[in-house]
């Protein structure tokens, strides 16, 4: 039995959709049920929230879901949940059916969100998960690993196909304001350069970084973009094809966009979902509430939501220095 009296607690998915997301709900239900809480699966974020969609999940409910990425209880990216309004017809929707406590597995917009739910008195546990990786208190975020490893397989193919005609390739990747997918599928994909929002950079630079590659003996160049970049692929393609002449290398562009997202879990997901998943109960359980957790230093850690709220984290700046270094 858990230690506190509340015995129904609500987990739900939220924002965009990130590989681990199912196990995390999964082994939330399952040591939920072990330790004598009740489960309610909330389907479609915090719309459904709000609107009261809702029902219990038992142990069957969640089998065979631990390998399949998205989110089987489905996500929205909710407005209404920043009014409010909205906020108080969530709790009134949980009050109701006896719940007291929400599980919300998401990344910055979600958490913010879960925080003004905990502010109203809601025991609040938040599981970081974000494909972004650029949420505080969560190292990496629950879905990162994956995506990245989705980018790579495509990036490594493109090189193939880039070395074979001796071209240049932009491939834009996901991070929406932040450069983490980016930086690791830089510096893991071997690319000849990297475009962040962290870090300016001109498109004359970049150009120059494209020459010097060739000029190096290579027979191609793989630039890595993030989409929240001030030179995003498509600005950066036409300051390049404005200057094809004088530049003298073909071109090619590739927007992997939510492919990134539709990854397979893979161990590491798998396991850190499983971890944050079984960690949200036991933190229930032990009445300790109003927190994210992620992983950070290789263990499971508890940040305060009002500490997450206002801050992201950024790439670490030696990573950032190591993707110029190696990209000789
Ligand atoms: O979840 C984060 C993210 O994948 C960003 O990298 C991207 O900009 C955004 O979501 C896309 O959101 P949507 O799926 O709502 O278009």
């Amino acid at each position: 039995m858990p230690d506190t009296e509340m015995t129904r607690i609500a987990v739900l998915t939220s924002g965009g959709d990130a590989a681990g997301m199912n196990a995390a709900v999964r082994a939330v239900v399952r040591t939920g049920m072990a330790r004598g809480f009740q489960i309610f699966g909330v389907r479609s974020g915090y719309t459904g929230l709000i609107a009261g969609d809702m029902a219990p999940l038992g142990v069957r409910d969640v089998g065979g879901i631990i390998g399949k990425g998205g989110t089987f209880l489905g996500t929205t990216r909710c407005a209404q949940i920043k009014s409010a309004s909205g906020q108080a017809a969530a709790v009134q929707q949980l009050r109701r059916r006896g719940i007291e406590g929400l599980i919300v597995i998401g990344g910055n917009g979600s958490q913010a969100a879960a925080h003004a739910l905990s502010q109203l008195g809601l025991a609040v546990v938040g599981i970081g998960s974000t494909i972004d990786n650029d949420l505080l208190g969560a190292d990496p975020s629950l879905g990162f690993v994956t995506a990245v490893d989705v980018a790579l397989e495509a990036i490594d193919r493109l090189r193939v196909t880039a070395a074979s005609h001796n071209r240049v390739f932009l491939v834009e990747v996901m991070g929406r304001e932040s450069g983490h997918i980016a930086l690791a599928a830089s510096i893991a994909g071997g690319a000849e350069a990297c475009v962040i929002p962290e870090r300016r950079i001109s498109p004359e630079t970049v150009a120059a970084e494209i020459r010097a590659a060739y000029a190096r003996g290579k027979s191609h160049a793989i630039v890595v973009v993030a989409e929240g970049a001030d030179y995003n692929a498509e600005r950066l393609a036409g300051y390049l094809r404005e200057h094809a002449e004088e530049l003298r290398f073909e071109l090619r562009v590739t927007t992997l966009g939510h492919i990134q997202r539709g990854g397979t879990p893979g161990l590491f997901d798998r396991m850190l979902a499983t971890e944050l998943g079984s960690a949200a109960i036991e933190h229930f359980a032990a009445g300790h509430t109003g927190i994210l957790l992620g992983r950070m230093n290789s263990a499971v850690t508890a940040t305060p939501l009002a500490q997450v709220v206002h801050a992201c984290k950024p790439p670490p700046a030696h990573l950032i220095e190591l993707a110029s270094v190696l990209a000789q």
